[in-house]
Parts: structure tokens; sequence; C-alpha cells
């Protein structure tokens, strides 16, 4: 079992210069739009309010954030994307940072995207998906914000996202980082990517 508490921030990378490399644990990163909760699973899953930062200002400068988790596996949580606001010059930036990221090998062993229960995905989620399918590595939908529907949308909304994100052999979890649903299943689904990569 992973202790999830015994977890750690190591860096916070701004360029391709700085990614993890040869760091001797396994990396599964974390993607998803601007605001989805990508610093809220990460808080959720290693039971700290503010371990990963939650931003009331989203679309800040864009890194590749970097954390141990229980000396067995690295985090990359992925800087967000499709923030209205942000200006041409960072769109650019976080293209070449992610550019480089996903066209290196061996960065990564598996990915994590994390989408919005609520909307269908964005062509930025579809593009950010494909971009983890071209990789081979194993990847993990989750269905965040799960707490936001009505228990009839729950079913029409995941079947929209796994047919826009076209997922065949991708699971796609639903999720809450504000009530912790599916915290078990999504630890289960990480050991098994751990297991498989
Ligand atoms: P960036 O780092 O800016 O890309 O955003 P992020 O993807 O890390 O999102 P973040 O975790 O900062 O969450 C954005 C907002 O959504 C915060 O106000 C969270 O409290 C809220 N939020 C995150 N997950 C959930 C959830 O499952 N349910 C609800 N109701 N709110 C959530
Ligand atoms: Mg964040």
């Amino acid at each position: 079992m992973i202790n999830y508490n015994n977890s750690e921030f190591l860096l916070s990378a701004a360029g391709s210069g700085q990614f993890l490399r040869g760091g001797g644990f396994p990396t599964i990163a974390i993607a998803g739009r601007s605001n989805v909760g990508k610093s809220s699973v990460i808080n959720s899953l290693v039971r700290r309010k503010n371990f990963a930062r939650t931003s009331a200002q989203p679309g800040k400068t864009a890194h590749v954030n970097y954390f141990k988790v229980d000396e067995t596996f690295y985090l990359a949580d992925l800087p967000g994307y499709g923030y209205a606001k942000v200006s041409k010059s960072e769109k650019e930036r976080w293209a070449r940072l992610m550019e480089s990221f996903f066209a290196e090998s061996g960065l990564i062993t598996a990915g994590i995207l994390i989408v919005d229960a609520r909307h269908k995905p964005t062509g930025d989620d579809v593009t950010m998906c494909n971009w983890f399918k071209g990789t081979g590595v194993p990847l993990l939908a989750v269905a965040n914000k799960l707490d936001k529907l009505k228990k009839s949308e729950i079913e029409p909304n995941l079947k929209r996202i796994e047919d826009t994100l076209n997922l065949v052999l991708t699971q796609l979890l639903p999720y809450s980082a504000e009530t912790n649903y599916n915290r078990d299943k999504l630890e289960e689904s990480i050991a098994g990517l751990l297991q498989t990569a």
C-alpha cells in the first residue's frame, strides 16, 4: 500500500532543462484544463488541503510541478490549459513547454487526464488526450467535480466524455476532489498504472 501522506514537493520546472530525468522512480503526469481540479485531486490523494497549490487565480505562469509520493513514484502536475485570459505569449510558452515535455521519451510512465464531469471535453482536452495516447504510456481519465452533477446527469455525461475523448481501452473514473468520492478507486487505478508501466 502506498502511504500518500508521505509525499513531498520536489521542484517546479519552468523549462525542459529542469524536467525530472533518471530520478529512480516512475513518473505519473497529471494534466487538465485550468481550474479542472488537478491540484485538488492531488491534495485529495495526499490528504492535505494545501499540498499542491489550488489556485484562486488560474493561468499563472506555466510550470511542471513535481512531487514525490512515498518513495514510490513521482507525480508531475502539468500546467493547465484553456484559460481564456492568458496572453498570447503565455500560451506560446505553455505550448513550447508541453511540446518539449511530450516529445521527449522516458519522462512519463503513465498519464492521468482530468476533465470536468459536467462538460463535454474541449478541443484542448482532446488534444491533450491524444498527446498522452501518442506516448504509448497507460492512461487514466478522471471526470472530476462529480459532486456538481445531479444523479440523472452522471451516466450521460460520462458517456459523452468517453465518446468525445474516444476512450476505448482507457478507464474513465468519476471523481470528486471535494468529497473524495472514489479516492480508493483512484488509488487502485494508480497502483494498476504503476504495475503495467
Ligand atoms: P490550475 O492549476 O490553475 O490549472 O487549476 P487546477 O486544475 O489545479 O484546479 P484547482 O485544483 O486549483 O481547483 C480549481 C477550483 O475548483 C478550486 O476552487 C477548487 O476548490 C475547485 N474544485 C476542484 N475539484 C473540485 C471538485 O471535485 N468538486 C468541486 N465542487 N470543486 C472542485
Ligand atoms: Mg493547479
